[in-house]
């Protein structure tokens, strides 16, 4: 018996940011795709994850019309501030760059993009699990899926998108291994937490304290999002409130934090990861499928529509022009993203925290690092663009 079968252009694996906008942005150029997810529509939607976008990014959301609410979600941050040494240290954006950052959650994002999707007829098949792939060296790359009754078809594309997260399935047609790329893992992580609470500051705080890094971030009016360094190990419900807020307000040295009830807490790990290949034929990999940043500087979800934005570039090319030349460039231009991003997301990292080891000179030196870069216009500037961003390179 054959099994079904369902004809696309474009087969995407994962409906987060990535795959819903990379189908979105087809679609504007009349190329059909299917978006399978193996979670259930709530469960996306539902997942709050942290989101500061760039300037390029909220600008491309608006301008391509795949979100509605940018302007009445999003909420513009114009600066943040350092604290090191006991003082607070602002990095004036706009000042800078003529440009800001947002801070838009996640989940916002693709709340908007699921249902400007559905919205335009989009095929999204949630709770739809994929299981194999095969023809990955021909014309035709297939996912074979399991649909939420139990069915089992097969999806034949002209093209096939792994857009499925840092445990993708996709990675290893491409690059022929689970793990391989260049990987660094580090001696810290964050333990965060979600608290009903006004704001405690107006902008985002980045603070170095004798204690180790502390983040001060933002939901709404009512809700905030605080993070504090720990141990990769730690239990997050070892502490109770009294003490958590302690530990908090001790990482934040002449601040004083507004506290609320703590509704949720969590330990989230810090890995550096660019997978050895992009690309094989007719099977593209973006996102976190492709690489992980740590969390410090929130490039995660930027750098995952960097990557949209050139793929969208290079298919159209291939599947409207039979040009497959910006296909072929596609890998080297994303890591040129990739690789400034990952800079980034570690220097931001090193100039924050302090590994457990970490001697009196490693502290001071560190402190030395902060103060000449607070003390020069073009230190600040060289942190202001990377944070807002930079234009996205197109193919
Ligand atoms: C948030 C997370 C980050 O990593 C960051 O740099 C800024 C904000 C957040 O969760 O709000």
């Amino acid at each position: 018996m054959t099994r079904t079968t369902v004809r696309t252009q474009v087969a995407i694996v994962g409906a987060g940011p990535a795959g819903l906008l990379l189908s979105h942005l087809l679609a504007a150029e009349g190329i059909d795709s299917v978006v399978i997810d193996s979670r259930t529509r709530e469960n996306i939607e539902g997942t709050v994850k942290a989101g500061t976008l760039e300037y390029g990014t909220v600008q491309l959301l608006q301008d391509s019309c795949a979100t509605r609410n940018t302007a009445t979600v999003a909420q513009r941050h114009d600066g943040i501030e350092l604290w090191f040494d006991g003082d607070s240290h602002r990095v004036d954006f706009v000042g800078l760059t003529g440009k800001n950052a947002y801070l838009y959650p996640q989940h916002e994002v693709l709340i908007d993009l699921i249902a400007t999707r559905l919205e335009l007829g989009q095929d999204i098949r949630f709770e739809t699990t994929a299981t194999g792939i095969s023809a990955a060296d021909g014309t035709t790359p297939t996912v074979t899926v399991h649909g939420p009754e139990g069915d089992e078809y097969d999806i034949v594309a002209d093209f096939l998108v792994g857009a499925d997260g840092a445990r993708s399935l996709v990675r290893p047609v491409v690059t022929g291994s689970t793990h391989g790329g260049s990987f660094r893992e580090y001696p810290f992580a964050w333990l965060g937490i979600l608290c009903r609470a006004p704001r405690s500051n107006e902008e985002l705080i980045y603070s170095n304290s004798p204690d180790g890094f502390a983040l001060i971030s933002q939901r709404t009016d009512t809700v905030q999002r605080m993070y504090i360094q720990c141990d990769p190990d730690t239990d997050p419900n070892a502490l109770s409130e009294a003490e958590l807020w302690a530990q908090f307000q001790r990482h934040v040295p002449g601040k004083q934090l507004i506290e609320g009830p703590i509704f949720q807490r969590d330990v989230l790990r810090f890995r550096s990861f660019v997978a050895s290949a992009m690309r094989r034929g007719r099977v593209a990999i973006i996102g976190d499928a492709a690489h992980t940043v740590p969390p410090t500087g929130a490039k995660g979800m930027n750098l995952a529509i960097a990557d949209t934005v050139l793929l969208s570039g290079a298919l159209r090319a291939l599947l409207n022009e039979n040009d497959s030349r910006p296909l072929d460039d596609f890998e080297d231009r994303a890591l040129e993203r990739i690789w400034k991003s990952q800079h980034f997301s570690w220097w931001m990292t090193s100039l924050t925290h302090l590994t457990p080891d970490a001697s009196d000179f490693d502290r001071r030196r560190q402190l030395g690092e902060l103060r000449a870069l607070f003390d020069s216009e073009s230190g600040q500037r060289y942190l202001a663009d990377f944070y807002v961003g930079w234009p996205f390179a197109m193919l």
